[in-house]
């Protein structure tokens, strides 16, 4: 899957997959190729740019040897957030407890840690999304019990969850940039993040991983760190930054945004 703003960016991508697939040995059966937008009602869904066009929009793919199901006709996003590959390894190395994994889409990250021994929540405003976390779940063999599901808003949640007494020791935040959560509420990611972060501190056990993650262009991990500093200011936590190698194929200032909090 080749994601691209514009054709320059897509013809330099395809020559350099044709030169390194001729260099590793290594030619994809499929290629399939997808405009990245501004805005969201401009989105499409990914075109198959070669390959054979018979072959089923759906199969399942293996990363670290867990296996996630894509759909390439189920719209704009196929399954599977590539630039989160890293964040997936570190989710599972990390062996949580109890993760919460907010804006799950369809659960690739509660999917690692459950792989990890870990109890999970997913919260994501569309059911159809967590169905098919399920059906990750059960492409890897991992029973329901001890995962839950649940489909709402994740404002509305965290307060709910806080009321319940329920902590975690792995939180992850990675929301749209914008979105209509439930009663049309508007969620503008640059305005609101702070506001998450803030919930989601309440439900930090006293040792607690927090994955800061957007696709918004305006803020970097430095301006992450910079809101997490501002949140954390006054809440007597001690939090550590640490750096994590970034993948090859997204180099630094490609992908999304990220910032891993360990919180104490
Ligand atoms: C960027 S995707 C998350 C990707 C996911 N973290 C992953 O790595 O697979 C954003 C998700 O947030 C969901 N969403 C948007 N607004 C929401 C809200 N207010 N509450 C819960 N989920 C929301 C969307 O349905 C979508 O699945």
């Amino acid at each position: 899957m080749i994601s691209h703003k514009n054709d320059a960016a897509l013809e330099t991508l395809l020559a350099g997959l044709e030169k390194w697939s001729a260099t590793a040995g290594w030619i994809p059966a499929r290629i399939f190729t997808r405009f990245l937008p501004l805005k969201n009602d401009e989105r499409i869904s990914p075109i198959l740019h070669s390959g054979d066009a018979t072959l089923p929009l759906t199969t399942v793919v293996t990363e670290e040897g867990i296996r996630y199901a894509l759909d390439f006709a189920a719209g704009y996003s196929h399954g599977l957030f590539l630039d989160q590959r890293m964040n997936r390894a570190k989710v599972r190395a990390l062996r949580p407890k109890r993760m919460l994994n907010t804006f799950a889409y369809t659960c690739s990250f509660s999917v690692a840690a459950a792989m990890a021994g870990a109890e999970t929540v997913s919260v994501d405003l569309s059911k159809k999304s967590l169905d098919r976390g399920k059906q990750n779940f059960a492409l890897n063999g991992i029973a329901e019990k001890g995962h839950r599901f649940i489909a709402g808003d994740t404002l509305d949640l965290l307060p709910n969850l806080d009321s319940h007494g329920e902590r975690f020791d792995l939180i992850i935040l990675d929301p749209p940039t914008f979105s209509r959560g439930s009663n049309g509420r508007r969620w503008q990611v640059e305005e609101h993040f702070v506001d998450l972060l803030g919930a989601a501190l309440e439900l930090a056990m006293p040792k607690c991983s927090i994955l800061l993650s957007t696709n918004c262009t305006k803020l970097n991990p430095a301006a992450l760190e910079q809101m997490s500093r501002m949140c954390t200011k006054g809440r007597r936590r001690t939090v550590d930054y640490p750096r994590f190698a970034t993948s090859v194929d997204f180099p630094t200032g490609t992908g999304s945004s990220t910032l891993w909090m360990m919180v104490r």
